[in-house]
C-alpha cells in the first residue's frame, strides 16, 4: 500500500473550516478507491499562532514541512495582524523557499454554478491560469527610510531573471502542449520597459521549441477585459506575479465565487514538497457562520492527489464534485441554501455513487 505524508496547514479564518472538511473528503475518496493511505500532519501556523509565539510558524518550519510529499494549505490573515506580516511569514516563504515557481490556478464553470457573466455556460469558461510564483513583484527587494519625516520614501523592485522567466514559461507551454491549444503571455512590456521586455523576449524564445501551440500576447489591462467578454477564447495563460494575482481573483469571480476556485503551488522539479490551496483568503466576514464554500479546497485536493500520480481517484473528485454542483449542492456564494458541512456530504455521497459505477 503507498502512503503519502501530507502537512495540512488550516491557517486562519474561513481556512479552519474549509480544511477539515478537504482532509475529511480526501480521507473518504482514499478509503474508497483503496489505491493509497495518508498520513496526515496538521500544523497549528498562522495568526493565532503569530499572537502566541511572535511569529507565523517556527524558525525551522520549512525543514520540518520539507520531509512532507505535499502540503495542504487553508487561507492565512486575520484583521489583527498586518496583511504583509501573515503573508511574508507563512505562504510566501514556503513557495519561495521550496521553489514552487508554477502557481497553477484552473477557471472552470462547473454545472449549476451561475456566472456573473450573462452568456456564459458549464463548459463555455475552462481555462488555466500559471503565475510566476517567486520573483516579479512579490520578490521582496526594496525598503523603506527616513519614516516619519516628510521626506519619507518607499522602495518596492520588481525583479525578472531570465532563469525565473524561463521555467515558469516551460511550464506553461508544457501544460498548453498536455491540452493542446493555446498560451496567452500577460505582460505590461508597453510601460514597464526592463522586466516585462525580457517576460516577452524570453517567451518567444521558449515559443520557438513549440511551434504546435498557437501563442498570443496580451497587455494585462486588455486581459482583464478578455477575462469578462471572451473567457471561452482562453486556454492556458501565463502571468507575472501580481498580474496573476489579481487575474486569477477575476478569474474565481466569473466562475461564479472565489470559493470555487482551486490552485496548486507546483515545484515541478519535485526538488521540495508543492502545496496546494484554494485561492481565495480567509474571508474573516463570513468566519463563524458556517457558510464557507468548500469546492475550492476539494478541487485543490483533487490537484494535489493528480500531481502525487494518483490520478483516478483525483478524477473521482473531480467527477463527484461535478455532479454534486449541477444537483444544486451549493453554498449561498454560488446560490445554494446549504452549510459547507452538507455540501461536503453531498459531495461524499457522490464520491461513492460514481466509484460504484
Ligand atoms: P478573501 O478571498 O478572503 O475574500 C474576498 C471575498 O470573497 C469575501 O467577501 C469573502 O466572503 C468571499 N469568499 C472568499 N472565499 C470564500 C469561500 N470559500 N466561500 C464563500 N465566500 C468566499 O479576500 P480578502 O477579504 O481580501 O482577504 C481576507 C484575508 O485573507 C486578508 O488577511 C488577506 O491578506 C488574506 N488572503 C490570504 C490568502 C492566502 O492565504 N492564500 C489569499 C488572499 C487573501
Ligand atoms: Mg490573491
Amino acid at each position: 500500500m503507498k502512503y503519502y505524508r501530507i502537512a495540512v496547514i488550516p491557517g486562519d479564518g474561513i481556512g479552519k473550516e474549509i480544511t477539515p472538511e478537504g482532509v475529511r473528503l480526501l480521507e473518504f475518496a482514499a478509503d474508497v478507491t483503496g489505491q493509497f493511505k495518508i498520513d496526515w500532519q496538521e500544523f497549528p501556523w498562522g495568526s493565532g499562532y503569530y499572537l502566541e509565539h511572535g511569529e507565523m510558524m517556527p524558525a525551522d518550519g520549512l525543514d520540518t514541512l520539507e520531509q512532507f510529499d505535499a502540503i495542504y494549505f487553508g487561507a492565512v490573515g486575520w484583521p489583527e495582524v498586518p496583511d504583509h506580516i501573515t503573508l511574508w511569514g507563512l505562504r510566501l516563504p514556503i513557495c519561495q523557499g521550496f521553489e514552487q515557481y508554477a502557481n497553477v490556478r484552473p477557471a472552470v464553470l462547473l454545472p449549476g454554478v451561475r456566472s456573473p457573466l450573462r452568456d456564459q455556460e458549464s463548459g463555455d469558461i475552462d481555462f488555466v491560469v500559471v503565475r510566476e510564483n517567486t520573483e516579479g513583484e512579490y520578490a521582496g527587494i526594496g525598503g523603506r527610510a527616513h519614516q516619519k519625516s516628510g521626506a519619507e520614501i518607499a522602495m518596492e523592485t520588481s525583479i525578472f531573471t531570465r532563469k525565473g522567466v524561463e521555467r515558469v514559461m516551460r511550464y506553461a507551454f508544457g501544460l498548453a502542449q498536455s491540452r493542446g491549444k493555446k498560451l496567452s503571455c500577460v505582460t505590461k512590456s508597453n510601460a514597464q520597459r526592463y522586466g516585462f521586455v525580457l517576460w516577452d523576449e524570453v517567451f518567444k524564445e521558449v515559443a520557438a521549441e513549440f511551434p504546435e501551440i498557437e501563442t498570443e500576447k496580451v497587455l494585462v489591462d486588455a486581459m482583464a477585459a478578455q477575462f469578462v467578454l471572451h473567457p471561452e477564447s482562453l486556454d492556458v495563460v501565463v502571468a507575472s506575479n501580481l498580474h496573476g494575482d489579481i487575474l486569477t481573483d477575476l478569474g474565481g469571480a466569473i466562475v461564479g465565487s472565489l470559493g470555487m476556485a482551486p490552485s496548486g503551488n507546483i515545484n515541478p522539479e519535485r526538488d521540495y514538497p508543492s502545496m496546494f490551496e484554494p485561492i481565495h483568503g480567509s474571508a474573516p466576514d463570513i468566519y463563524g457562520k458556517s457558510i464557507a464554500n468548500p469546492y475550492g479546497m476539494f478541487l485543490s485536493g483533487s490537484m494535489m492527489l493528480d500531481f502525487l500520480g494518483e490520478k483516478e481517484t483525483a478524477r473521482l473528485i473531480q467527477s463527484a464534485a461535478n455532479a454534486a454542483t449541477s444537483k444544486g449542492i451549493l453554498t449561498p456564494d454560488v446560490g445554494g441554501n446549504m452549510r459547507t458541512a452538507q455540501v461536503t456530504k453531498g459531495v461524499l455521497a457522490k464520491i461513492r455513487e460514481h466509484a460504484d459505477r
